[in-house]
């Protein structure tokens, strides 16, 4: 059996649901989430995270993606593709997320699905600002 006709097979079987449980699995849609209790500090003063102190600027730790989307307005979303568990990144043109895997786009400011495969939407966290440190949270 060559590689299409194994593809071909395979989808049939899902299709008609007559396939053991470790193949049903795989047919259905599995969706990467965000990490879960979030809580942790920028420094924006630390040069480990200077990209933040430019509008668009973006960076990624603790498996969040931290963006200053404008002059007073930082969003922080999971990193984690929810279509296959890319890592995502910014994409100053569009001003959306974008993952490079397979195009997924994502809303900055919500996570949400704007475009391509990605099942659901990004885990957004909350980001507050007290002088130069930001607090993420779940
Ligand atoms: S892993 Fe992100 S679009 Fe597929």
């Amino acid at each position: 059996m060559d590689r299409k006709d194994f593809l071909k097979n395979t989808f049939a079987l899902c299709g008609l649901a007559l396939i053991p449980t470790g193949l049903a699995e795989s047919c259905t849609k599995q969706s990467f989430s965000g990490p879960t209790n979030v809580n942790f500090t920028l420094d924006l003063s630390n040069a480990a995270n200077a990209a933040l102190n430019t509008v668009g600027g973006a960076l990624v730790t603790n498996g969040v993606i931290v963006v200053r989307a404008s002059a007073g307005t930082f969003n922080a979303l999971s990193a984690t593709c929810t279509h296959a568990g890319c890592t995502v990144g910014y994409d100053t043109r569009s001003g959306n997320i974008l993952c490079p895997c397979h195009g997924g786009t994502f809303s900055v400011s919500t996570g949400s699905v704007i475009s391509g495969p990605p099942p659901s939407p990004l885990t957004k966290y909350t980001v507050t600002q007290s002088g130069n440190i930001l607090t993420v949270k779940s």
